[in-house]
């Protein structure tokens, strides 16, 4: 039986396991990302393990998510990255050159590579062919040193495009389709696999949009096979060398298989506040704009803004609405500029951001109270624009831009009857690429530091102790379906310039659930969390684990759990226990629940049902599904702790 494009991948970089769907793999790893609100605690977590360089072909820091220097932390964070980065041997990108997946996808991104980032849009080079999988800091940080990564499986579902997008429809309305289908959890436990003829209709670009939101499904990673268009774009970037044909073998067996065809979809939008709320653009055609947001990870590279330039030439935006361009990186911002693009939008009333995440994350631009935002963003979840009530749709550049042009949500079909001039601008490969610019990206061979450098705001990484026989706490807040780890922790600026200050951060932890839960949680002395669904669904962020730690949460109950947030509660020697619907539905708010096992006997010898005893009252079974090494992270109390008493024992 032939291999799919994934597992060949996988084949060549296993050291551990087999390729059998829900088995634990380790593989390992070529390149890393990290960018800068979760690097400083990968290099203090670097720093722990005592290692003296990167191990991995390819390490790579980003300054993205904080570029906006409101007082010394950030740039004191960013002074500290360049450091570790000089000290330990990794290429250092500089607060404006970019946001981590534009810039690694123009620099780095190679067929047949694996890549581990402690980003959740980390599979964005699956477009170029490159395995790319969203982790926590912490696993990031042991592949940097060497170290294999460890993942159960995932099944890979083939996703076959037929045919060629129509006027109008984009690669954006692709991924939304499939949000459409499948929703938030679709892919879960899933890697996407994109395959059929309508793959070569797409460039690379478009292919990373696509893949860059295959996190929006819950997909582990999304990948294309590479062609002419990914010599083409290689060659564009200045690393022909870089190429591989990389493809599945003829008779490859999928786990499943969804077909796409491209030349049925229209211009898509994804209402507030989900990114699977997806509905045709003309069912919601009329509502008053406020703002449009060009940019993100999603749609910045210079092939996305330079459809809404073209459509926006001698034209001017409408006076109600506001237009802001932030692009990818500064290989868009150059390139736009270099061709006369940036004065044609200026022209027309728009603004330009630097090249960042930004308003993607309420950094800067958030929306005027009770007014709609359209974004060509890959996020909408309610709160993240930085304002509570907003309303922000998800939709393409095109659709983006006639939005602005009209003051209202408009198919982009119809605009173009209504005007009688505008015509679909395509998407293309520039004829005029610069390459990459250099000038911001640090190498290792230029490193301006050989010694951290840590300010005030840089504290130390709290560890926690391995898992006692005894477990019980109270109940201390108990959460519906679908709490995100911008819930746990958020992520806005007053609060991600504590990133690398754990105590100052931890006040924060949950409070858009509960205001008041913090201080509960230190007041009892810590306890536990009980949640509905997909409890940690949305970021990699492993602080949404690291922050309940520190504030003494010993385990969490949930129905369900999002992939990367279970690991990180691994991570930081937090049970993660899964129970039913009706025990979640008898468990309230405040009640004592205890471990009625030897909790730690239990997980070092890989029980799976856990019996739990509720007010010295009732009792139920709660399910711990870990593999072995993880079980041994667990009763170790971190991994941190695990791993460091690996290389200790190894001296
Ligand atoms: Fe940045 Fe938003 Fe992407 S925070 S990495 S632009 S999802």
């Amino acid at each position: 039986m032939g291999q799919t494009l994934t597992e060949k991948i996988l084949d060549d970089h296993l050291v551990e396991g087999e390729l059998e769907p829900g088995e634990e793999i380790g593989i390992e790893v070529d390149q890393v990302l990290t960018q800068d609100t979760t690097g400083t605690l990968v290099w203090l977590q670097f720093e722990a393990l005592e290692l003296d360089d990167v191990q991995t072909e390819v390490a790579a820091q980003y300054c993205d998510h904080q570029t906006y220097q409101f007082d010394f932390k950030n740039t004191d964070d960013h002074r500290f990255l360049r450091s570790a980065a000089g000290k330990f041997g990794a290429h250092f990108s500089r607060p404006g050159n970019g946001i981590c997946h534009n810039v690694h996808k123009e620099n780095f991104a190679a067929p047949g590579k694996t890549m581990l980032g402690s980003d959740s849009h980390t599979p964005t080079p699956g477009g170029l062919g490159e395995l790319a999988i969203g982790a926590g800091g912490l696993d990031v940080a042991v592949a940097m040193g060497g170290g294999a990564y460890y993942i159960d499986m995932p099944e890979v579902v083939n996703v076959r495009l037929e045919g060629e997008l129509p006027e109008w429809a984009t690669a954006k309305d692709v991924i939304l389709e499939l949000l459409r289908r499948l929703s938030v959890k679709g892919g879960v436990g899933k890697i996407f696999e994109y395959t059929g003829p309508g793959v070569e209709s797409l460039s690379v670009p478009e292919r990373t949009t696509i893949t860059n939101m295959g996190t929006e499904l819950g997909a582990t990673s999304s990948i294309f096979p590479t062609d002419e268009k990914t010599e083409e774009y290689l060659e564009a970037v200045g690393r022909p060398e870089d190429y591989e044909a990389v493809a599945p073998d003829e008779d490859a067996e999928y786990h499943d298989e969804i077909v796409v065809d491209l030349s049925e979809l229209e211009p898509l939008i994804a209402e507030p506040s989900m990114p699977d709320n997806v509905v045709p653009v003309s069912e919601v055609e009329g509502t008053d704009v406020d703002q449009v947001m060009i940019g993100s990870c999603t749609n910045g590279a210079y092939e996305d803004i330079l459809p809404a330039a073209k459509m926006l030439e001698d034209r001017e935006i409408n006076k109600t609405t506001e237009m802001i361009v932030a692009p990818g990186s500064k290989q868009a911002s150059e390139m736009l500029a270099r061709e006369g693009w940036t004065a044609e939008m200026m022209a027309a009333g728009v603004n330009f951001s630097e090249a960042t995440c930004g308003a993607c994350i309420g950094n800067g631009h958030v929306p005027a109270s009770d007014s709609v935002s359209l974004r060509t963003f890959n996020r909408n979840f309610e709160g993240r624009s930085g304002i509570e009530d907003d309303s922000v749709y998800l939709c393409s550049p095109e659709v983006a831009t006639a939005a602005a042009l009209k003051g209202e949500i408009v198919d982009p079909r119809d605009l173009a009857d209504e005007l009688g001039d505008l015509e679909d601008p395509g998407f293309e490969l520039g004829d005029n690429y610069v390459g990459v610019s250099s000038s911001d990206l640090i190498t290792p061979d230029e490193a301006v530091d050989d010694e951290l450098i840590k300010g005030p705001n840089i504290g130390d990484v709290p560890l926690k102790d391995p898992l006692p026989a005894d477990l019980e706490g109270d109940v201390l807040l108990k959460m519906p379906d679908n709490i995100t780890t911008d819930h746990i922790s958020p992520a806005n600026a007053d609060v991600l310039m504590y990133r690398s200050n754990i105590p100052k951060l931890s006040e924060f932890t949950l409070t858009r659930v509960d205001e008041t839960f913090p201080e509960r949680a230190l007041e009892n002395d810590g306890g536990l969390l009980l949640a509905g669904e997909n409890y940690g669904q949305g970021s990699s962020r492993e602080h949404a684990a690291l922050c309940p730690m520190y504030l003494g949460i010993d385990a969490v109950l949930a129905q369900s759990f999002a992939r990367i947030h279970k690991a990180n509660l691994f991570n930081f020697g937090i049970v993660p226990l899964t129970i039913d619907e009706d025990t979640y539905e008898d468990i309230d708010q405040g009640d004592s629940v205890e471990i009625v096992d030897d909790v730690a006997e239990a997980v070092r010898t890989g029980q799976e049902d856990i019996t739990i005893r509720i007010n010295d009252d009732w009792e139920a079974t709660a399910n711990l599904d870990a593999s072995e090494r993880e079980r041994e992270i667990l009763a170790d109390g971190g991994k941190l702790t695990h791993v460091k008493q690996q290389y200790d024992a190894d001296d």
